[in-house]
């Protein structure tokens, strides 16, 4: 299985036929796009249906949520099951929008992350810190508390099916990118932390992607790190020109 992944989070952007758009100029550019880079991408939910039928094979589509609970009197929400129905491979879980903004605690990220493996839906498991919890030094102590937290119940992964994000909250939509430094430690410390839950060849496995205004200039000096496997791309991947060098970047 290849670790490197390059996923795309619109959040809140793009119509119906931007959509269909990006999809048809990813179409045009597949043939010059890295064999050994996953693609995927995270449109709005409304359209995920009706793309899967017009995306191209090689790109992978994900939701930028998922319920909690299964189907039932839950207004409102879209279960795992539902995403797998209409094609969709991956759900985004514990983005720091969702968290800070949506009630997305900790129990919430659990039980979303049981709904998926149910379903058979992949996860793209986010975690990262604030400014402060960065500039006080606290930055590894939070993400092993939102892994440790996030993941207590799994004894194992597929890691064909579970990639993780490293997003430093200070560094998404700021403009202000992670070090290649700061990034590549982050992502070691997180390497070490999967092969201490569950094994060193698991751990390898398993893609660790950084998110935080990633863009094509600084795509390759982030990527050169060993444990940095790709990026989770918001603003960078609206356009399709920029988010394929950055999948091109991804290539190693
Ligand atoms: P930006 O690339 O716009 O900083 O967003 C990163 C992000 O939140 C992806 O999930």
């Amino acid at each position: 299985m290849m670790r490197n992944i390059v996923a795309g989070n619109w959040k809140s952007n793009k119509s119906i036929n931007e959509s269909r758009e990006w999809m048809s100029e990813m179409s045009n550019l597949e043939g010059s796009m890295p064999k050994d880079v996953r693609v995927i991408v995270a449109p709005p939910a409304p359209y995920l249906a009706a793309l899967a039928e017009v995306k191209p094979s090689n790109v992978i589509l994900a939701s930028q949520t998922v319920s909690a609970t299964g189907s039932g009197a839950y207004t409102g929400e879209f279960t795992a099951d539902m995403l797998t129905s209409c094609g969709v491979e991956f759900a985004l879980i514990g983005h720091s929008e969702r968290r800070g903004g949506y009630g997305e605690t900790d129990e919430v990220v659990v039980d979303k992350i049981s709904r998926c493996i149910e379903a058979g839906l992949g996860v793209v498991l986010c975690c990262g810190e604030p400014l402060e919890v960065r500039d006080s030094g606290g930055h590894e102590e939070m993400i092993a508390r939102q892994l440790d937290s996030a993941m207590n119940n799994l004894s194992d992964v597929d890691p064909s099916k579970f990639v993780i994000a490293y997003e430093p909250i200070w560094a998404i939509g700021t403009g202000r990118t992670a070090t290649s430094e700061q990034a590549g430690e982050m992502h070691t410390f997180i390497r070490s932390w999967l092969s201490d839950k569950f094994s060193q060849e698991r751990a390898n496995q398993i893609s660790i992607l950084y998110g935080g205004s990633c863009k094509p200039s600084n795509a390759d000096e982030l990527f050169a790190n060993a444990n940095v496997d790709g990026g989770l791309i918001g603003g960078a991947s609206l356009k399709t020109e920029d988010f394929s060098q950055i999948i091109k970047a991804a290539s190693k």
